[in-house]
C-alpha cells in the first residue's frame, strides 16, 4: 500500500502526517489492526514458538525478563478462560491464546536458591518494569503474527478476575497474566478496518508539551463515528468512550479491586 494511502488510513486524509521515510517494515505496522474473527484452521507447528522467539527479542530492562507466556491451544480451557473475560466469543474461537504473565516468582526462586532477598520486588518501580516488559514483549509477538499474515488481539480482559485465571493456569505466587492474546488467520469474510487515531498533533509534542485541543478532538470524534458507522459499530466516537470507560471504578470491569488481589496474590507495591 503507497504510504499516502496508509497515513490516510490510519489518520484520515485531513490529517495527513507529511511523508517521511518509508519502508515495508513501516507499511506493515500501519496496516495493523485487531482481529478477532478467525478461520477454525490450527496454526502451522511452531507457530508459537516463533512468536515467543520475536517476543523474547524484546529489549528488556536491565535484562531481567520478569514476564512469561502461556499458550493455550484446549479447547475447553479456551472455553473456560473465554468466560473469565466476558464472554468473548474470540479467545475460544482463535487457535491459539496466548497469556503474558508478570512473573516474579522466578527472581524469588534465584533469590532463595542463592540464599537471598529480593526485596526490590515489593516496589511499585519493579511491576511497572515488570509490565513495561511484557507489553514490549507481546507487541512483538503481534508484529511477529502479522508479518505471518496472523491476525491478533489482546485482552485485558484477563484481568477481570485474575484470581481464577491464575487457578486455572496453575500460577503459582507472585505471578499474573497481565494479559491475553488471541492469534489465528483472520477470517476474510469478516474482515477488520484500520480504526483512525488521533491525529500527531495531538500526540507528538516538540520539545515541550502542548496543552489538547478540543477541536482536534471533535474532528476526531468525527472520524471515528465515519469509521463506526462503516463498521456496523455503535457510532459514539471516541471521547465518549473515554468518558464511559474511565468513568469510575465500577466502569473498570471488576478490576478496580486489582490491588488486592494482587496483595493476595503475593505482590506488595509499595
Ligand atoms: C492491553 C490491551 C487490552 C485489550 N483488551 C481487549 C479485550 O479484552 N477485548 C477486545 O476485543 N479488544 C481488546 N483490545 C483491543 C483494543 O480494543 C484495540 O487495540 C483498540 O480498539 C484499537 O483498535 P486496533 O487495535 O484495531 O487499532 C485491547 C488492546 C490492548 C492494547
Amino acid at each position: 500500500m503507497p504510504q499516502t494511502e496508509a497515513l490516510a488510513a490510519r489518520y484520515g486524509a485531513r490529517d495527513l502526517a507529511p511523508n517521511g521515510p518509508w519502508n515495508a517494515v513501516i507499511e506493515q505496522l500501519l496496516s495493523h489492526r485487531s482481529v478477532r474473527a478467525y478461520l477454525p484452521d490450527a496454526l502451522p507447528e511452531g507457530t508459537a514458538e516463533t512468536l515467543v522467539a520475536a517476543a523474547q527479542s524484546a529489549a528488556s530492562s536491565s535484562n531481567l525478563q520478569l514476564w512469561d507466556v502461556i499458550a493455550v491451544q484446549d479447547p475447553a480451557r479456551k472455553e473456560r478462560l473465554s468466560h473469565l473475560v466476558g464472554d468473548q466469543a474470540h479467545v475460544r474461537e482463535a487457535p491459539l491464546f496466548l497469556v503474558w504473565l508478570i512473573d516474579f516468582n522466578r527472581a524469588e526462586a534465584v533469590a532463595q536458591a542463592a540464599g537471598r532477598t529480593v526485596e526490590g520486588l515489593e516496589y511499585l518501580e519493579t511491576m511497572i518494569v515488570g509490565i513495561a516488559d511484557a507489553a514490549l514483549a507481546a507487541q512483538n509477538a503481534t508484529v511477529a503474527a502479522e508479518s505471518l499474515g496472523l491476525g491478533a488481539v489482546y485482552i485485558g480482559a484477563i484481568r477481570n478476575h485474575i484470581d481464577q485465571v491464575a487457578a486455572e493456569l496453575a500460577l503459582p505466587p507472585k505471578c499474573f497474566a497481565v494479559f491475553g492474546m488471541c492469534v489465528g488467520k483472520p477470517d476474510p469474510a469478516r474482515p477488520t478496518e484500520v480504526k483512525p487515531r488521533l491525529p500527531q498533533s495531538q500526540v507528538l509534542h516538540h520539545e515541550q508539551y502542548q496543552p489538547p485541543s478540543l477541536d482536534e478532538i471533535a474532528a476526531y470524534d468525527a472520524r471515528m463515528v465515519e469509521f463506526q458507522h462503516g463498521q456496523g459499530m455503535k457510532e459514539i466516537g471516541w471521547s465518549r468512550t473515554v468518558l464511559s470507560r474511565l468513568r469510575d471504578g465500577a466502569a473498570l470491569s471488576g478490576r478496580d479491586n486489582i490491588n488486592d488481589l494482587l496483595h493476595a496474590m503475593g505482590f506488595q507495591m509499595r
